[in-house]
């Protein structure tokens, strides 16, 4: 199996900027991909995924949503996650969390969501995590036919590149850093078998403080007081993605995409 296949992957969606400009990109070039993913454990007001914004994002043309620490902030979530078949959450949290930690499609690509350890929330090793995920994969897929894609969801740039590099000796073949919600210019392939960049970047308001108004995220560094985050909504907004090309499973490019859209007067009017 030789044929070429082309993913999209877009960075973390906040709130309503970023479900707004995601909405805008796909609606011109959705047919471009076979595969869209997306990062959306922001996409609800910048903290979380509800229901409603999750069947959204669905109908824009995204075919799978993964996540990181903020799905849980919605309560909703715990109503839906285990109905969901796009939706994945961190596969390291305790065997016992509701929904899935990855997803396979068509027989032909797994797609795997996972938290870093490095200033982060405890959280089970993710090295352990997919060397014992990846050893359960092969046993029951023909692996070695499929594409293997994981959203690993860390702060650290060394622990993403180390993550990398590991998973590639274990028949991974694509990593897309998340969290930082800042695109990294770094994407490469690694010997050959493995498409990677430290961060896709996010989707918001490009005069945000990584999604979020200024003001608040200014006081809360200066006075180290808990201050409520808002979700920034002014235009311009940005889309940070990366489309990853393969032809079977090995990962022939990875390029970075830069959207900017400023909506009409009124154009975006749903709630954040
Ligand atoms: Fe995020
Ligand atoms: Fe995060």
């Amino acid at each position: 199996m030789q044929e070429e296949y082309k993913i999209l992957f877009i960075g973390d969606i906040v709130g309503r900027a970023g479900r707004c400009i995601t909405d805008k990109f796909l609606s011109e070039n959705k047919d471009k991909y076979d595969f869209i993913i997306a990062n959306a454990e922001n996409a609800s007001h910048g903290f979380g995924l509800t229901k409603k914004n999750h069947d959204e994002l669905l109908e824009y043309g995204i075919n799978c949503l993964t996540s990181g620490n903020h799905i849980w902030d919605k309560k909703d979530i715990l109503q839906y996650i285990d109905e969901s078949t796009a939706l994945i959450r961190p596969y390291n949290y305790h065997k016992s969390a509701q929904g899935v930690g990855y997803r396979v499609f068509n027989n032909r690509l797994i797609v795997i969501n996972l938290l870093g350890k490095t200033f982060m929330p405890p959280i089970n090793c993710p090295f352990d995590a997919i060397e014992y995920l990846m050893n359960e994969l092969k046993s029951n897929y023909n692996i070695d036919e499929m594409i293997v894609l994981v959203d690993f969801h860390a702060e650290a740039t060394a622990e993403k590149q180390c993550f990398a590099k590991y998973s590639s000796t274990l028949g991974v073949n694509c990593v897309i850093g998340t969290h930082t919600h800042v695109q990294t210019s770094d994407e490469t392939i690694i010997d050959n078998k493995l498409a990677y960049i430290t961060d896709a970047g996010f989707c918001g308001s490009k005069n945000s403080v990584i999604g979020m108004e200024y003001e608040a995220s200014f006081k809360r560094l200066l006075t180290s007081i808990n201050e409520r985050f808002e979700v920034e909504t002014s235009s311009p907004y940005v889309l940070n993605a990366c489309e990853i090309s393969f032809k079977g499973s090995i990962p022939t490019d990875i390029k970075r995409i830069n959207f900017e859209y400023t909506p009409e007067e009124g154009g975006c009017e749903n709630e954040n």
